[in-house]
């Protein structure tokens, strides 16, 4: 398979299937080259397989089908300790009976590192963490942030090229958890580790990663950096599942170019971009951001189409607005518009006039 192979790949899985019981693939076909000292994320609802894959590579579960390499070398029968791979684990607890720098000497020891070598690792190791003053306790004297950040000591220390994370800030408070997915990040980048980095929350992958896989079924539905994932969509799935979307459903009339005619069920016809539908006669969910839609006709750009739509709910965020809709017969498309001097407020009840540009509506499939 030398010509599929990607010279620039650091991490690759080529065509990996995984089975636990011999019958149903849990994780099926997968592709996914990540370059050298990339963070990327796969996200993912639980049950999509992403931990089965961060196993695979760890090298604690076995692919059923398929080869994955590290550095161009497959690594199927490399047994984990020998892959050189650091682990953090949302319950991947620290050996509770050591201190904290006992639990950081035991990878370096396992590696049959000098005393000497090993101390100044550790130092370095808790620094980089902020965590230098607790080198003596142990981890039920520490809090639960202050637990994971000492996880990450000690996957670092051994100065691993990968990292492989799984959940890792999944028990802790939201504060604590921006505090650290900042940290993390910026941890890697500054160390050049690559990271493949698990959590089936949102908002943790578009903040953290420089690319995505959204994962769903055993598959990943879509790779790509956060901005593109947002603003993109391939499919239904990854517009559901990354931020908010507006649905409307109907049926493709006429495909031309990069404009697609939908008849709605409700019986309007609007202009779409046609993203993974192909022909008239499909049925096709049309799906459209919150904050893409203008309600205000001064600021409505040229081109922009637009529909009749009552108001249900308006509730003043602060910074926005955000306005439940009645629109072509659902009571649940949702605008959001920036809070400026010139936004009217706009009173339940009354009926309005929406628009927004054919480009930022994506047909897709349903
Ligand atoms: N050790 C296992 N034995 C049998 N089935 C498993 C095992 N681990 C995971 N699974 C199943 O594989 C599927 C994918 O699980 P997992 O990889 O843990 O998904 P995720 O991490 O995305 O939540 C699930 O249906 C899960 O029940
Ligand atoms: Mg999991």
């Amino acid at each position: 398979m030398a010509d599929t192979m990607n010279n620039d790949a650091f991490v690759e899985f080529e065509r990996v299937q995984k089975s636990y019981d011999g019958e149903n693939l849990v994780v099926k076909d997968l592709n996914l080259s990540l370059p050298k000292g990339e963070f990327l994320t796969m996200l993912g609802p639980s049950g999509s397989g992403k931990t089965t894959c961060l196993m695979m590579l760890a090298g604690f579960e076995t692919a059923t089908y398929g080869d994955i390499r590290l550095d161009g070398v497959s690594i199927n029968n490399i047994p984990p300790h020998k892959r050189g791979i650091g682990m953090v684990f949302q319950n991947y607890a620290l050996f509770p009976h050591m201190t904290v720098a006992e639990n950081l000497s035991f990878p370096l020891e396992v590696r049959k590192m000098g005393k000497s070598k090993r101390e100044e690792k550790i130092i370095r190791a808790l620094d980089m963490v902020q965590m230098g003053d607790f080198a003596g306790r142990r981890p039920a004297q520490l809090s639960g942030g202050q637990q994971q950040r000492i996880a990450l000591a000690r996957a670092l220390v051994f100065e691993p090229e990968l990292v492989l994370m799984d959940e890792p800030l999944g028990a802790l408070d939201k504060q604590l958890r921006e505090t650290l997915q900042f940290e993390i990040t910026k941890l890697a980048h500054d160390l050049g580790i690559t990271t493949v980095y698990v959590t089936h929350d949102q908002t943790e992958a578009l903040t953290m990663s420089d690319r995505v896989a959204v994962f769903d079924d055993g598959r990943i539905q879509q790779l790509a950096p956060p901005d593109k994932l947002y603003e993109e969509p391939e499919n239904s799935f990854v517009a559901q599942f990354i931020g908010e979307n507006n649905t409307l459903e109907g049926v493709v009339k006429e495909i031309k170019g990069d404009v697609a005619l939908v008849q709605l069920d409700s019986g309007e016809v609007i202009q779409a971009k046609p993203i993974n539908v192909t022909q008239a006669g499909e049925r096709t969910r049309v799906s459209i951001r919150p904050e893409r839609v203008e309600y205000n006709e001064e600021r409505m750009q040229d081109g922009a189409f637009t529909l009749k739509a009552e108001v249900l709910e308006f509730i003043y965020m602060g910074d926005i607005f955000r306005t439940r809709l009645r629109v072509a017969g659902r009571d649940d498309f949702v605008i959001k518009t920036r809070n400026a001097p010139d936004q009217a407020r706009l009173i339940p009840g009354s009926q309005i006039k929406i628009g927004w540009l054919p480009e930022d509506c994506r047909a897709l499939d349903a």
